[in-house]
């Protein structure tokens, strides 16, 4: 009944997620809120797992992408799933070490890492840095050299391929602010430089062609290019190539319109190009990584509002404001994304007007939901949008001076605060 499979609803009408009624939870908690699922959160983790096993023979690992939803808690859940990480700044790498996770098994990643961040990700042993471009190369040498060091890297290569997803995050096509492109033999040239570096070790390539992809092809396309380059560095490098890093993107359900793959069914397809690759190009079949992070965290996550007010403009829009918005979730304003939303205390009532929910920010374009049907909504209702578990909280503001909503994760019937929510002191707590 509900886009995302954890909730339902109880004797009361009331919207329940991990076996917690929600209006309850808006209560105990306050709102706005987010609500984190970590049985759906590990399911997920074990899905993805489970595949690499089956399909891959476990020579592969997971990375969890934590810029989808990146805390202490979640650093911890996906150490204690087996999982590895994507880290993409030293603040997500600072959470990782807070939270003990076993630095091998962590990818940093980014476009333009500062000399500081690769001095903390080398002096921390991190796992692989992937190199973004020539500058970044050079610096990290040296900075591997100063430590007397040599550190494992891939490089992050566009391969070309066009993902059918938002323009804005589409990266697999040259023009990208990520990575060297295979087109103009930039990887090639970079990958040349590389092996003639003492400190640093070329174990992979990697790419990431895009975020929020349903169509299985441009993944398949992106492996079967990534294997052909593996091969291509063979025969005119000599360089064995031992591990390939695909990257994440699959899509998940916001909308009942939204119809995304099975996970493990990716990881099967992807598997069976990768193995027909390797004996197609005469290479080694490479130990394999993905980085999933939407759809190991979007669904598991609701955030729950109170509904402040609700203007009816007639002949022009009914708009419902609530205590929350694009401080908390931007992704309407940065993308039009669509969500869908439950009042929790009147969970299973039909649709019967069209209306627009409003946030409190101070920007005409602060909507979380533009032109949705929904039941009757009166002030103090309880509303729930659904599926807010990924690039919500990672990419909250304090926008107008809102402290960011606490989170909270719910687990068989059990729930605890994992973020707390910020207060005013927060807010000033830098201003000198
Ligand atoms: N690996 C790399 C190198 C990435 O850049 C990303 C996402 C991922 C993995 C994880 O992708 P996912 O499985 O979560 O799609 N803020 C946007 C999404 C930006 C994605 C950035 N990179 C949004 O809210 O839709």
């Amino acid at each position: 009944m509900f886009v995302s499979k954890n909730l339902s609803v109880n004797g009361e009408n009331h919207l329940v997620i991990g076996k917690n009624d929600a209006v309850s939870l808006a209560k105990e908690f306050g709102t706005p809120l987010y609500v984190l699922d970590e049985d759906l959160v590990r399911e997920n983790c074990r899905t993805y797992k489970t595949a690499m096993d089956k399909y891959y023979g476990g020579r592969g690992l997971v990375l969890y992408a934590n810029k989808a939803l990146c805390t202490l808690f979640t650093c911890r859940i996906a150490a204690e799933e087996g999982l590895g990480l994507d880290v993409v700044s030293g603040g997500e790498l600072y959470t990782a070490i807070k939270a003990d996770f076993p630095m091998e098994k962590i990818c940093f990643h980014g476009n333009n890492k500062t000399a500081d961040e690769l001095e903390m990700a080398v002096e921390n042993n991190v796992g692989h840095i992937i190199v973004d471009n020539i500058y970044e190369l050079e610096r990290l040498n040296s900075i591997a050299a100063k430590h007397g060091k040599v550190q494992k890297i891939m490089f992050r290569i566009k391969p070309g391929v066009d993902a059918h997803t938002h323009s804005f995050v589409q990266t697999g096509q040259i023009d990208s602010k990520f990575g060297v492109a295979l087109e103009n033999g930039e990887a090639f040239e970079i990958i040349e430089r590389a092996v003639s570096m003492e400190n640093v070790k070329v174990t992979g390539v990697h790419c990431h062609i895009g975020s929020q992809i349903f169509d299985i092809d441009p993944f398949l396309k992106a492996a079967e290019v990534m294997m052909d380059f593996i091969g291509d560095l063979k025969d005119k490098l000599c360089l064995e190539i031992d591990e390939l890093n695909l990257g994440g993107g699959y899509g998940i359900r916001y909308t009942e319109s939204d119809d995304p793959i099975e996970y493990d069914e990716y990881i099967r397809h992807v598997s069976e190009v990768v193995k027909a690759m390797s004996e197609k190009r005469g290479v080694k079949l490479p130990f394999i990584y993905m980085e999933p992070g939407r759809s190991i965290v979007a669904s598991a996550g609701v955030t729950l509002y109170t509904v402040g007010g609700v203007k009816d403009i007639k002949n022009v829009r009914k708009y419902i404001s609530v205590d929350g918005g694009m401080c908390d979730n931007p992704r309407y304003i940065m993308y039009e994304s669509e969500y869908t939303a439950v009042v929790a205390n009147n969970a299973s009532a039909e649709p019967c007007e069209t209306v627009t929910i409003a946030g409190k920010c101070c920007e005409s374009g602060d909507i979380l939901l533009k032109d949705i049907k929904m039941p009757e909504i009166r002030v103090g209702d309880t509303l729930a949008v659904l599926a807010t578990g990924a690039y919500n909280y990672s990419m909250s503001s304090n926008y107008n001076r809102i402290p960011r909503p606490a989170m909270v994760a719910v687990s068989d019937g059990a729930a605890k605060v994992v973020v707390k929510r910020e207060t005013y002191e927060d807010l000033i707590r830098n201003d000198l």
